[in-house]
């Protein structure tokens, strides 16, 4: 499914410089040499020889990939509708930090259209690898997908706005996070930020056993595995602890009208993701969970109780850079 890379920095790899103090910002010259190089994008990767990056608890297998695509797909239009409030306009240049599979990039470069640009930006190869290909089936040039930690990200010609969706929640400090996304804005520059709130999980009407089930295993996990579970209220105190004016924000949900939506399939992905760590911890067993047919399980629960459940609810928060602009 996805291109292998080579380990390391074998043939063909492009070591994009990160330059500077040891766990520190690289120099300019980094991101500008990955702009103009005309070695292939799917080759390029920024060194990271220090970068305090913490490990990413879903882990960067291909279920993981097939989790992100699920979810990117609920969580579509309510991500455009906060990028457009947040004035994501044409002719902009956009950096999405943690793009995954690349959805938070689209939805941008369909916003600044072909004369802005959009770089997307994360660690994990397979991810990447999956972005270039899906933006490459769409045609889209003024996109491009760099591999990298935040932390290690080089500095270059700050951007008009950045971006980054479920990203957050899983930073041991995310204040720190946005300061070092801050560090790529310009003046007066946006960010935007959609992140879950985890403590308003698991609505349905009418109760739904089962349902309420899995976010009592998921809860705990999530807490126990260092995801903050209150990322999406706590969006406006980090933005501010972070040096940013908040402007405004939504708070929104999908609704699973049909028992067999991607709404319960993006779920059990997550809680898929989750289970070597529910077992682990001694939240629950493989044998309970039973991964294999907990969405039939769910979308029988469903169809029967006639009702509809939000799997989760997101909060959307934009601000911005100040200083002169
Ligand atoms: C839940 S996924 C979200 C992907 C994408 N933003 C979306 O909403 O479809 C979180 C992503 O953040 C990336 N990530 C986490 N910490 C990171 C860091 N410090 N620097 C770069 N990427 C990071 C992970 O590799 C993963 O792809």
């Amino acid at each position: 499914m996805d291109a292998a890379l080579p380990p390391g920095r074998g043939r063909g790899w492009l070591s994009v410089i990160a330059p500077g103090p040891p766990g520190g910002r690289g120099g300019r010259q980094g991101l500008r040499a990955c702009a103009s190089s005309p070695t292939p994008e799917s080759h390029m990767r920024v060194e990271e020889p220090n970068a305090a990056a913490a490990e990413y608890v879903h882990g960067n297998e291909d279920r993981e990939l097939r989790r992100i695509l699920l979810q990117a797909q609920v969580y579509a239009p309510l991500t455009e509708g906060v990028l457009r409030s947040a004035g994501l306009k044409p002719g902009m240049r956009v950096l999405d930090v943690g793009c995954g599979a690349g959805d938070v990039s689209f939805l941008a470069a369909e916003l600044v259209g072909p004369s802005g640009e959009v770089v997307g930006v994360d660690r994990e190869a397979r991810f990447l690898a999956r972005a270039r290909q899906r933006a490459e089936a769409r045609n889209l040039s003024h996109v491009r997908f760099l591999q990298s930690s935040l932390e290690a990200l080089p500095a270059g010609a700050p951007f008009d706005a950045i971006v980054g969706r479920l990203v957050l929640m899983f930073q041991p400090d995310p204040v720190s996070f946005v300061r070092r996304m801050a560090e790529h804005l310009r003046p007066g520059g946006v960010m935007a930020v959609h992140e879950l709130e985890l403590a308003a999980m698991g609505l349905a009407h009418p109760k739904l056993p089962l349902f309420n089930r899995v976010w009592s295993w998921m809860l705990p996990t999530c807490e126990r595995t260092g995801i903050k579970v209150h990322m999406g209220l706590e969006l406006v105190s980090t933005l501010r602890r972070a040096g940013l004016v908040v402007d405004d924000g939504v708070v929104g949900g999908r609704l699973g009208v049909t028992p067999d939506a991607e709404t319960t399939h993006a779920l059990v992905e997550t809680v898929r993701t989750l289970l070597p760590h529910m077992e682990r911890l001694g939240v629950a067993l493989a044998m309970e969970v039973d991964i294999d047919t907990l969405a039939a399980r769910l979308t029988a629960e469903l169809r029967a109780s006639q009702g509809v459940l939000v799997p989760s609810l997101m909060v959307g928060v934009w601000g911005h850079r100040p200083g002169p602009v």
